[in-house]
């Protein structure tokens, strides 16, 4: 199976295991790390909304707790009908432990539609101080 293919069936199931009851929007995203591993993570909602974290916000937690920091590919799944983007905090988020040609797929329910790079979606980007 291939990377892209193995996202996408990561990310799917992670969104199958969404928690919004809220929003009923579910979200699963899906990292490979530059060493080669897999990371998934799903939304989290909460009755008090702003403590509700995003899909990106799981799979990145779970990255770290893996024992990795480098992400070279995420693919972000909601089966929606516009497909879904990062929100500007997860654009952050990701920018954190990417690199500006880090790849960042965007996939409904029939598969990838789109395929950014960081640099294409937070240009310019904090990054240093
Ligand atoms: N959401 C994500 O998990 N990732 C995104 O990229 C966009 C939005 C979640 C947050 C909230 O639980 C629901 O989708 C509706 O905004």
């Amino acid at each position: 199976m291939n990377n892209a293919t193995k996202l996408f069936n990561l990310a799917s199931s992670a969104a199958a295991n969404a928690y919004a009851p809220y929003s009923q929007f579910k979200v699963g995203a899906a990292i490979l790390s530059s060493s080669g591993n897999f990371y998934s993570g799903c939304n989290v909602e909460n009755i008090s909304y702003p403590l509700g974290t995003c899909a990106e916000a799981g799979a990145i937690a779970a990255m770290i707790n893996g024992g990795d920091n480098k992400i070279a590919e995420i693919l972000i799944y909601a089966d929606s009908k516009a497909l879904i983007s990062p929100c500007g905090a997860c654009r952050q988020r990701v920018a954190e432990f990417a690199s500006a040609d880090t790849k960042i797929h965007l996939a409904d329910k029939s598969g990838i539609k789109k395929t950014f790079t960081l640099e294409e979606l937070l240009p310019n980007n904090f990054k240093e101080f």
